[in-house]
């Protein structure tokens, strides 16, 4: 028997998990853990999870079932619940399915390690709390592993708007954002270990304001800040929402080097009546006035979007007012969901469209954005483009990266190393990716 201790760690949602997911690695290697991609062999089992829609929630539970043999053949294991879930249902979840061992808010992992040890004396762990201290700064552990050419960075957690279907500002909080100073020390820190791209995370991140050595530094102020870190290829953020596009934002688009031509920028609805009842605080004109300054300042911008179709009291009229603004947008990526009730939410007691309506409606407006995609996908073709490469492909000697825009390119029989950034020129499109040659 060695020493060493096997994590496995599950995760869902949204990339703010998939960074949560890396820290609360990092502080478990602290305590001897190292990471597992089975669980079979694990000894201790996290889901980070993800509460935005009924079925991502309900996820959770079937997986735990999965689990339920393992805990039997080897009861020391330890099942953990992250994660929005654990924050917003809590010790329901320890009610609903016993063997689980710890429940742990997505504001508390630095306190894993005693909440562990609160487990190996033999009690349950639960902890949904919003303490005061910086968790990430508390969040590090393991010694300086080299890593990937690309990375996700928070910079801002938590909502203050309010979206009336949306559970994130309940199960993540009041809007934080971290201190310049800790975010450029992680970002160089990221680069010394082999990153070249860095996408900064925030459920609300254009509205980032955090401490800097003058005062509050905008977003924009941060990207410059990157921008200026040797070795940094490229710089990414998401997810922004329209009121928070401020005119440095807009104008960085246009002027900064490493701020890459890709934009998520969540609409919801393109009817008014409804983005009022969403109490999303824009309008679709509003929106669209936005997309025009900011192709103004980066006209090739690759534009992404969000949409929930079947909100409470949609019409037909009102969702035909959000094809007609993807008609107008045209998107290069976009996101669409049917409405799911969230429990506590304004527009959770409201009257509920249809289901099979709902259903009917996101076919129609994923189909737009279906031939919307692959036509600006297509668009590529013929063009020149630079590719950093992440990893070698499905067939032999091929590498596949992304564009500035974000597609995947894959390149044949090219001399290229994970991290490189090369010219591509881009030669075939493919349902899902760009196939280019090396120039
Ligand atoms: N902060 C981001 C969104 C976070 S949630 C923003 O403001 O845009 C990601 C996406 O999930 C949302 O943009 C929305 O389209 C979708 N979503 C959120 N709550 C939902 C719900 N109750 N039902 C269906 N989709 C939902
Ligand atoms: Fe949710 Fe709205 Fe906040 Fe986005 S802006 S996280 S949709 S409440
Ligand atoms: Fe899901 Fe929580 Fe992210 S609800 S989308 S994991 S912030």
């Amino acid at each position: 028997m060695s020493d060493v201790k096997k994590l496995y760690i599950k995760t869902y949602g949204c990339q703010m998990n998939v960074y949560d997911s890396e820290r609360m690695a990092e502080v478990m290697g602290g305590q001897g853990y190292v990471e597992t991609k089975t669980p079979e062999d694990a000894d201790m089992i996290l889901l980070n999870t993800c509460h935005i829609r009924e079925k991502a929630a309900e996820k959770v539970y079937s997986e735990l079932g999965r689990f339920k043999p393992l805990k039997t053949a080897k009861p020391d294991l330890k099942i953990g619940v992250a994660g929005c879930v654990a924050q917003a249902e809590g010790e329901e979840i320890m009610l609903r399915q016993p063997m689980v061992d710890l429940v742990v808010g997505p504001q508390s992992y630095h306190r894993l390690p005693a909440m562990e040890a609160k487990v190996d004396a033999g009690e349950k762990a639960l902890d949904t709390d919003f303490p005061e201290e910086d968790k990430f700064e508390k969040l590090k552990g393991r010694p300086k592993a080299q890593r990937g050419p690309t990375a996700f960075l928070t910079v801002q957690e938590g909502c203050d708007k309010f979206c009336a279907f949306c559970v994130v500002p309940y199960t993540r909080g009041a809007e934080v954002s971290r201190p310049v100073d800790r975010i450029l020390t992680e970002a160089r820190d990221l680069v010394e270990r082999g990153v070249r791209e860095i996408t900064m995370l925030g459920q609300n991140v254009n509205a980032y304001h955090g401490a800097g050595p003058d005062g509050d530094w905008s977003l924009a102020k941060l990207i410059w800040a990157l921008n200026d870190i040797d070795g940094l290829e490229r710089i990414r953020f998401t997810t922004s929402h329209p009121n928070d596009m401020t005119d440095d934002l807009i104008a960085a688009h246009g002027e900064c080097e490493k701020l890459m031509p890709y934009l998520h920028l969540p609409v919801q609805s393109g009817s008014d009546k409804i983005l009022k009842r969403m109490n999303r605080s824009h309008t679709a004109e509003s929106y669209l006035k936005l997309i025009e300054r900011i192709r103004e300042a980066r006209p090739d911008i690759l534009m992404s979007g969000d949409f929930i179709v079947g909100f409470p009291e949609e019409t037909e009229a009102d969702f035909q007012d959000t094809m007609e603004l993807i008609r107008q947008v045209n998107y290069g990526q976009a996101f669409s969901f049917k409405y799911s009730t969230r429990p506590g939410t304004p527009a959770a007691e409201r009257a509920q469209v249809d289901e099979a309506e709902a259903s009917d409606r996101l076919k129609r407006l994923q189909a737009l954005i279906t031939d919307q995609q692959r036509a600006v996908q297509d668009s590529m073709v013929g063009r020149e483009v630079q590719v950093l490469f992440e990893k070698p492909g499905r067939l032999e000697g091929q590498m596949v990266g992304k564009s500035e825009y974000l597609h995947a390119v894959h390149v044949a029989g090219a001399p290229v190393q994970r991290g490189d950034i090369g010219r591509v020129r881009i030669v075939e499109s493919g349902p899902n990716s760009l196939a280019g040659e090396l120039i």
